[in-house]
């Protein structure tokens, strides 16, 4: 029986490991939570729990010898557990560390186009971390010859990731002259594309994991206000908007792309379940009301 190993088990983790298990893998998934570790445990994962810095959850990460990792954690500012975790690997008969980094290191380009040939532009000090923790995964291969793949994901939206609560609380707003574009994939095509990766990925490359249809802010959360009957998102002025969700914040928030994926339907082969959110949103939505009737 195959391992996987999923190194930050949380909602990327959870949906990725259901179709590992359906293909009849060991599946092993870290978290730092013991009522995490009973959440993992009943959807039949192994729970990994603690630390990923302890020597010990290293001994067992380097015991279990995994043919599959993906590595979730976003990067930490102290103690970053990225290299840790790809020496506690370098041993094992890895067919792929699938690292899940994300577009944001394209930094703002205004609305244009991006794709995996252009060059990173990292502008926020998180942006700057994944780039940093790209390069370590592009190091492992050539040092401990680790079969990396480096998966940069956009917008990850699906069920209990509709904008529910952001919208309920009023919290999520639009701000007026930046109704910026964004790119958005669906978690089960997201999965789709990571085990492609996996598959029929190459080593140190990059795939951009995003769907196929760039959309403005706007569109996407009013469709989500809709469908859910809650009311639109307030626009509000730039100045309000700085006092309301601070300047980090709100500088990520202006970032404006378009990202296209060349490889994800070209090498990987992957065919989009939901190409676009007005094709996967009524369907996370639909999944979300059956699941509280349930
Ligand atoms: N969500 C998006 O739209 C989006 C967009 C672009 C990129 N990404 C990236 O894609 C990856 C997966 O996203 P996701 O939304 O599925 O993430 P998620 O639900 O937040 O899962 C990440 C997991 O990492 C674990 N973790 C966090 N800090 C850790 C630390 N210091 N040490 C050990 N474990 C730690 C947490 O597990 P425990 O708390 O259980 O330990 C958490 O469940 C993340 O790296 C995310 O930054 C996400």
């Amino acid at each position: 029986m195959k391992r996987a190993l999923i190194v930050g088990c949380g909602y990327t983790g959870m949906h990725l490991a259901a179709r590992l298990l359906e293909m009849d893998f060991r599946v092993v998934g870290t978290t730092r939570s013991g009522s995490r570790a009973a959440e993992l445990e009943s959807a039949g994962i192994e729970p990994l729990a603690g630390e990923l810095s302890d020597k010990e959850t290293l001994r067992r990460i380097d015991k279990l010898g995994p043919e599959v990792v993906a590595y979730f954690v976003p990067p930490q500012a102290q103690d970053d557990p990225l290299p840790m975790v790809l020496a506690a690997t370098a041993r094992a008969p890895v067919e792929a560390f699938v690292y899940a980094s994300s577009t944001s290191v394209y930094g703002d380009r205004g609305g244009d186009w991006v794709d995996e040939m252009t060059m990173v532009r990292p502008e926020t000090p998180e942006a700057e971390a994944r780039q940093a923790a790209e390069r370590q995964i592009v190091e492992a291969t050539w040092s401990y010859q680790t079969r990396t793949r480096i998966c940069r994901i956009s917008g990850i939206y699906g069920p209990g990731r509709t904008l529910r609560r952001p919208l309920e609380s009023g919290e999520y707003v639009l701000i007026e002259g930046h109704d910026t574009w964004v790119n958005r994939i669906h978690v089960d095509d997201l999965v789709s594309g990571l085990i492609a990766a996996w598959q029929r990925g190459g080593d140190g490359r990059v795939y951009n994991l995003v769907d196929a249809e760039p959309h403005r802010a706007s569109e996407y959360a009013n469709l989500a206000a809709d469908l859910q009957g809650l009311a639109r998102p307030q626009w509000i002025e730039l100045s309000a908007a700085v006092e309301r969700i601070g300047k980090e914040q709100l500088r990520r928030k202006l970032g404006s792309k378009r990202v296209r994926s060349r490889r994800l339907k070209d090498d990987l082969r992957v065919e989009l379940q939901y190409p676009t959110y007005r094709d996967g949103l009524p369907a996370a939505v639909g999944r979300e009301g059956q699941s509280r009737e349930s």
